[in-house]
């Protein structure tokens, strides 16, 4: 009979980093060891898979990184791996190195690379490492609660100058097409206007009645929150001074949203979804991806998980309008 257990798991980080990835790094690691399996780290993500930057890990490896940002395996984004031989490759490649299971904490394209990977034979987990919160499967995504917090910290900054100088400010926060940070700093930080692209109509012309009608009752400042999907935040700025005559700046967020040591919040998720994902594959589980679902760790079938659709909570977005009024 065949031996289907899983002896060495490889473990790549993918994507966009995100903090509390080195967390769920530690914790697969730590766990694959305590069920008798070897760990083998593979550097910056699937451009290192291809490139064989693979090495053995042990539990001290990955001593003195929880606290950490970033991702000590390094990261990158790999066009070769979107292709039919780069996917067939690096499967080889897995298969040369021992490789029975490869554990990818990243965003849903990474996911689409464990995706394939599953195709030529080799056991894909996903564990669900982006800021963006934009993986359909899942409630949570490690990483996103401390760019959040990082975001509504520098938003509350920029609203004291611009309260100061009675301006208007456009605060623009990561998210590539997705709002959700865009979203829970617009709640957060009180912005008078939240610029989603699941939702945004691109009718100027309502902000700009907005700040005037808001500047005619007395407030000072206005804040809007505009996520980088819709970008152009600078030349939108320019457009709302000329048309209010109230000075507007603009401020581009960008990759501070990315970094800095994580949130309790990421640290504990990073390390519970990390030792499920050891824990499943121990169970002999095969190509799943790990999710946060009505308040439990549960895993899902890959293929099921990428077919998933993720729209934003419509009683979010209306409370968000209502309180900004
Ligand atoms: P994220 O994982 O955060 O969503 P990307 O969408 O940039 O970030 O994907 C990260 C990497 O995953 C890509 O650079 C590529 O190597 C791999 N990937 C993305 N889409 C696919 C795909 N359709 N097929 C195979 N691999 C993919
Ligand atoms: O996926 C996380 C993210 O920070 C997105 O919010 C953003 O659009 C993208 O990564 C930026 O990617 P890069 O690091 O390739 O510029």
């Amino acid at each position: 009979m065949a031996d289907n257990k899983i002896h060495t798991v490889g473990i790549l980080t993918s994507g966009g980093d995100a903090p509390g990835m080195n967390a769920a790094i530690r914790a697969v690691v730590r766990e694959s060891i305590i069920n008798g399996m070897s760990v083998k780290g593979i550097q910056r993500g699937y451009t290192g898979l291809l490139n064989e930057e693979i090495t053995d890990m042990d539990k001290h490896s990955v001593s003195d990184i929880i606290q950490r940002g970033g991702t000590i395996l390094g990261t990158a984004r790999c066009e070769e791996m979107k292709t039919e031989e780069g996917q067939a490759q690096a499967a080889e490649i897995c298969k040369k190195h021992g490789i029975d299971c490869l554990v990818v904490i990243g965003g849903d394209g990474s996911y689409r690379g464990a995706l394939a990977l599953s195709r030529h034979g080799i056991n894909a987990i996903g564990i669900p490492g982006t800021i963006d919160l934009d993986i359909a499967c899942t409630d949570y995504t490690i990483g996103f609660d401390t760019a959040i917090n990082t975001a509504m910290q520098a938003i509350d900054k920029v609203r004291d100058t611009s309260s100061s100088h009675e301006r208007c400010s456009i605060i623009e926060v990561m998210g590539r097409n997705a709002g959700y940070i865009a979203l829970w700093c617009g709640i957060a930080n009180g912005a008078e206007d939240i610029l989603l692209p699941e939702k945004y109509d691109y009718d100027e012309q309502k902000i700009v009645d907005n700040i005037i009608n808001n500047r005619k009752h007395g407030k000072k400042h206005h804040i809007i929150i505009n996520a980088e999907g819709i970008g152009h935040s600078t030349s939108m700025a320019r457009r709302i001074e000329a048309a209010t005559g109230i000075e507007t700046r603009a401020t581009i967020l960008g990759y501070m949203q990315r970094g800095g040591s994580p949130t309790t919040k990421d640290r504990f998720y990073g390390s519970i979804m990390g030792a499920y994902a050891a824990d499943i594959v121990a169970e002999g589980k095969r190509n799943r991806v790990i999710s946060f679902k009505g308040g439990e760790v549960v895993d899902i079938d890959i293929e099921e998980a990428l077919a998933m659709q993720k729209t934003i909570p419509e009683y979010h977005y209306k409370i968000s309008q209502n309180l900004s009024r």
